[in-house]
Parts: structure tokens; C-alpha cells; sequence
């Protein structure tokens, strides 16, 4: 039993072309109408095998695959349907795709596990759109929302609209809450989305610790003025603090920082937005991560002093958004994916993982790992992410053995 990597390919195809764009760029950021297309596409192939796929109160997509043992909790395969605004094929998509191939081959084979298997596809894992990420696995995790109705994103639409017309609410997304006993283990299958598996041929990567990440919106509060007539030394301009702030990042990171910390500016809005005017206001989104909490708040703390320094005349607020411990794996499961690769003769790397995943918060509640497949050039959340067919196939045949393995270990 294997699951048809010519149909992975294939679905990885048609979901990205969901996304697809007049200007040619392929998108499904979360609760858009690619978002919602991409959906109904990935619940038409469990259709397509017979079973219909339950949306719970975050919005998460779960179909379920029966077990000869309701008694036993589930096995769960997932990932994410959501991209980043222009990213890639693989992201997320692999990972529920996939899953969709194990109960594909089971179904066909006739072959029925002990315990059910349930592929769920987690609500908006990227955060693309207001700043925090994993609404859908930290709902499922039983970890309540840190956001309000009221949050704006980058389209300068609220959270609430935007869930009512996605049919999830707020108040209602603890609900989603999955009760503890009821799953054996969440195994993701995901791109490395670093360059570490690729620079070393190594096609599987086991993941030991995914790092943590903590997001903040930072706004400096200058005053607006005319560029013509405003004589340097009066200015108090908010662009000119900014970017003077964001270029001193990296420098913070290498001074303070170890291997794995990163920190990055990716979002910048500047008001009024006139080549002719000193911009009043500059609001732009910041994150740090790192496998270490301490780390984490270390860089914050540091940027905090620079900000202050470089501020000038400008006054300036620093608020976080969203903060996520890091976190290691489950050591069983880890290991089961371990043996899983010595059975099949796969060379693996046990590796962290600098990106977040849905693993991160599901890791705090029930056993978790994740299996890592080469991204080419360590390029992710770009149209030009690429993974081989061939290292796809390791990656499905390392989850199913994985599964199949579990399932023979009745506790
Ligand atoms: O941003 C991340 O680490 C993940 O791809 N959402
Ligand atoms: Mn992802
Ligand atoms: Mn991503």
C-alpha cells in the first residue's frame, strides 16, 4: 500500500491553481474566496471517496476514516489549506493532500485500522492576514484566542466581518476545543522550507523542536508636514525613525542572538502616503523567533532600547500581537517516524524547525511530530517553493508506515 504520489501532484496542482490571480500570482490566504474555493475543493476528494468531511466551530475541515475500535483515540494527519499572499504549492497543502492518500490506499486496499484516522486541514495556520497564525489549531488545542473582533488586516478589513462571511465566530471558536483522550497522535508532513535537507541530500527530516514566535505591530507617531518647506532639524518624521529602527534589526539579532533566531520586518504602512509630505505615522509588523523563549524576549527587550534611541522627536508604541512558545516534539512519535525511515531505508535528519506549524500548539496538548521533506533551495512563501515528486513519495511513505506502525501498538 502506497499512497499515488501522481495524484499528490496532481491536487497539489489544482488546489494552487484555486489561488490563481489576473496577475498570474497564486494565493489562498485565509478566509478569501481562493481560501474558500481551495476548501471545497480538497472536501470534494473525500466525497469523491465516500466520506463527508465535518467543519467544526473554528472552521477547521476534519474527515474521518472509521477504525475497528471506536474504543481507541484517533490518529490524526494534518497540516494547513492557506497560504501566505503569493506563496507556494507545498506549504500546508502537502501535509492534508497526503493524509488524503493514506485513506485513499486504505480504502482501496480494503485495508481498516485498529484506531480511526482523521485528515484535518486547520483554519488560517499563516496569519497573513491579521498578524497572528494558528486560529484553527489553537482552537483545537483548547488554547483561547488572543485577538479581537475589532483587529483590522492587511486588506483593512475587521476579524469579525471577515469570519461571519467565512462562517466562524470568535466566540464561539472554543467549541473547537478537542477533549483530551480522544487522540493517540497528530502527525504533520510538511516542506522544510530551510535549505538544511536539500544542502545535504538528505530526502526526511524529523523534527525535534519547532521554535517559538512572538509578533508585534510597532507604530511611530511623527508629525505631518510639508517636504518643501520643513527644514530638516524640524522634522519629526516617522519614516526616516522607522527605518533607521528596521535596518538596526539584524545587527541586534547577530549581536544577541544564536544560530536559529531570526527576527523580521515583513509589513510597513506609511500615512498620509505623499511623496510631497513628511510621513506623520509609521505602522509595520515585527517578529522574533527562536528556539529559545529566553532568546526571544532577550531581542525584544534590545529592539525596545533602539527603538527608543533612534525614536528621535517621535513618539512610538510597541504592542505584541501573538506570542508562541517553542516546542519540542513528542519523543515517541519522534522515534516511531525514526523507525518508520530505517524501515523503509530512508537516510532521515532529526532537525527543529524554524517555521511555525499547527504542530506547535497541538504539541501542548496531545503527543506530536512532524516529517520534513527537502524544499529546493530552502526557498518557501514564494511562488518558486518546489519539492521533488521523489522526495514526496518518501515523505507519504514515511507518514503511512508511521501510521500503520501506531496502529499496531495497541496500548
Ligand atoms: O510563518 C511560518 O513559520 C509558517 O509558515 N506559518
Ligand atoms: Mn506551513
Ligand atoms: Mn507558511
Amino acid at each position: 500500500m502506497r499512497v499515488d504520489i501522481k495524484k499528490v501532484t496532481e491536487r497539489l496542482e489544482e488546489l494552487y491553481s484555486c489561488g490563481r490571480r489576473e496577475d498570474g500570482s497564486c494565493s489562498r490566504v485565509a478566509c478569501s474566496p481562493e481560501d474558500i474555493k481551495g476548501r471545497g475543493k480538497f472536501i470534494g476528494y473525500f466525497k469523491k471517496l465516500g466520506i463527508e468531511p465535518t467543519i467544526d466551530k473554528a472552521g477547521n475541515i476534519i474527515a474521518r476514516l472509521e477504525g475497528n475500535n471506536a474504543e481507541l483515540p484517533s490518529i490524526i494527519i494534518g497540516s494547513h489549506l492557506d497560504t501566505v499572499p503569493n506563496g507556494g504549492k507545498y506549504d500546508g497543502a502537502l501535509g492534508c493532500v497526503a493524509g488524503l492518500g493514506i485513506c485513499e490506499a486504505l480504502i482501496e486496499s480494503g485495508r481498516r485500522l485498529n484506531h480511526s484516522l482523521e485528515i484535518i486541514a486547520f483554519t488560517d495556520e499563516e496569519g497573513a492576514r491579521f498578524g497572528n497564525g494558528m486560529v484553527g489549531s489553537a482552537a483545537f488545542s483548547s488554547i483561547p484566542p488572543d485577538f479581537a473582533d475589532s483587529d483590522v488586516d492587511i486588506y483593512g478589513m475587521t476579524r469579525g466581518e471577515v469570519y461571519k462571511a467565512f462562517g466562524i465566530s470568535t466566540s464561539t471558536l472554543a467549541q473547537a476545543a478537542r477533549p483530551a483522550g480522544t487522540v493517540r497522535c497528530f502527525i504533520e508532513l510538511h516542506v522544510e522550507q530551510g535549505a538544511s535537507l536539500d544542502k545535504k541530500k538528505v530526502p526526511v527530516g524529523v523534527v525535534s523542536f519547532i521554535a517559538g514566535v512572538k509578533r508585534y505591530e510597532i507604530t511611530i507617531h511623527g508629525e505631518p508636514n510639508h517636504a518643501g518647506s520643513t527644514l530638516m532639524a524640524d522634522r519629526k518624521d516617522a519614516l526616516a525613525a522607522a527605518a533607521k529602527f528596521i535596518s538596526a534589526v539584524p545587527e541586534v539579532v547577530s549581536a544577541y542572538g544564536r544560530e536559529y533566531t531570526v527576527a523580521t520586518v515583513g509589513t510597513i504602512k506609511v500615512s498620509p502616503g505623499s511623496v510631497n509630505v513628511i510621513p506623520g505615522e509609521c505602522v509595520f509588523g515585527l517578529e522574533i523567533r527562536d528556539q529559545s523563549a529566553k532568546i526571544i524576549n532577550l531581542i525584544e527587550e534590545r529592539l525596545k532600547i533602539i527603538l527608543g534611541q533612534f525614536s528621535g522627536k517621535c513618539t512610538y508604541s510597541f504592542r505584541q500581537i501573538t506570542s508562541h512558545a517553542p516546542a519540542p516534539m513528542t519523543e515517541w512519535v519522534r522515534s516511531s517516524i525514526m523507525e518508520s525511515c530505517v524501515k523503509l531505508g530512508y537516510a532521515c535528519l532529526s532537525m527543529p524547525s524554524g517555521a511555525f506549524h499547527d504542530s506547535l500548539l497541538i504539541s501542548s496538548v496531545f503527543p506530536t511530530g512532524m516529517i520534513f521533506i527537502p524544499s529546493v533551495g530552502g526557498i518557501s512563501h514564494s511562488p518558486l517553493e518546489f519539492s521533488t515528486e521523489s522526495d514526496m513519495e518518501k515523505g507519504c511513505d514515511v507518514l503511512f508506515q508511521t501510521v500503520l506502525t501506531i496502529d499496531s501498538k495497541i496500548s
